[in-house]
């Protein structure tokens, strides 16, 4: 049996998705199960409840389990959340974690200067000497970043609002993280492996801001603001001190470093198409547009 955690999350939601697509059996690890009432109509999805945090929860999610994908929120206790799940996947007998981590695309981009970045390679190194078997997935952002709602994003003004100045980003859409995902865990032979991930383009706020401004048939403006009004949407949106510091910082390093990579490597390993941004917004216009939600 293949375990998800973090199902009901951006990223993990779409993972499951793509099981339920190929018909594929998998199991999702959920703290609460109402927030997971979309899994019901897959009939390959097993919902179970537990929290990672807890290792007592954790028995019925692990009985059996094989393979687990590890996702959890970049959250202040993202490290020893997934440490202790690390932990409790060993006692039950897993025998491989595939990390859903991060690597960001910027030129020169240093993990150590941002909370994130820190806890993921702390992670990763206690995953390495875990004894399991391991691999670490490292996307760089996503796509879905961009999505109505993020903070900054106002699409009610028109206006796509970052301290990035013409910095570039090479996002990535999760679907294609999710197709990588998938193959990954029906194949052999990635244990001890590091998969970097990036979209197709490095592109600056404005870029994308223009290939928004296509798909939602108004024009949304890239504003160019201080890292110190970004710490202050990030915090009017509800965001924790420490998160919003995290946040300040991640945009100061990925400003500071201006360019970004692209590396296609992954998706070519495992046959998948990267997404262009135009395609990402074509394809959910309609939630660019505050039409529908995101899906
Ligand atoms: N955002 C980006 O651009 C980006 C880029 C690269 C990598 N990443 C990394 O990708 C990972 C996932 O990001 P995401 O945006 O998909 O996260 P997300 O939407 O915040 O989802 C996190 C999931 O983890 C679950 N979770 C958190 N704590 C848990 C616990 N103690 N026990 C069980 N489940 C728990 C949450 O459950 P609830 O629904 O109960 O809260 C939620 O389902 C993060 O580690 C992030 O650093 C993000």
């Amino acid at each position: 049996m293949i375990l998800v955690t973090g199902a009901t999350g951006v990223s993990g939601s779409l993972v499951i998705r793509e099981f339920a697509r190929q018909h594929a059996p998998v199991r999702a690890l959920v703290r609460n199960s109402a927030k997971a009432r979309a899994f019901e109509e897959f009939p390959t999805v097993e919902v179970v409840e537990g929290n990672m945090l807890e290792p007592s929860t954790l028995g019925v999610a692990l009985e059996g389990v094989d393979r687990v994908l590890m996702i959890s929120s970049a959250a202040e206790r993202m490290l020893e959340t997934q440490c202790t799940f690390i932990d409790a996947a060993r006692k039950a007998g897993v025998r491989h974690i595939v990390k859903l981590s991060g690597k960001e695309s910027s030129i020169g981009f240093n993990a150590q200067h941002f909370r994130t970045g820190r806890q993921h390679e702390g992670i990763e190194q206690y995953l390495e000497r875990s004894g399991l078997a391991w691999t670490h997935l490292r996307p760089c952002q996503f796509m879905q970043f961009y999505f109505p709602g993020a903070p900054a994003m106002n699409l009610t003004a028109n206006t796509l609002a970052f301290p990035m100045e013409n910095a570039r980003l090479s996002p990535v859409d999760i679907e294609d993280i999710a197709k990588m995902v998938f193959a990954l865990l029906h194949s052999e032979g990635h244990e001890g492996k590091s998969y970097e991930i990036t979209g197709p383009e490095a592109l600056t706020m404005a870029e994308i801001a223009e290939r928004i401004s296509e798909m939602t048939d108004r024009t949304v403006t890239y504003v160019n603001i201080l890292l110190e009004e970004y710490r202050r949407a990030v915090l009017a949106a509800g965001a924790s001190p420490e998160r919003a510091n995290g946040f300040v910082e991640l945009w100061s390093e990925r400003r500071r470093c201006g360019e970004s990579r692209v590396d296609l490597g992954t998706h070519e390993i495992f046959g998948v198409h990267p997404t262009t941004f135009a395609e990402f917004a074509r394809r959910n216009a309609a939630a660019f547009r505050g039409e529908s939600m995101p899906s």
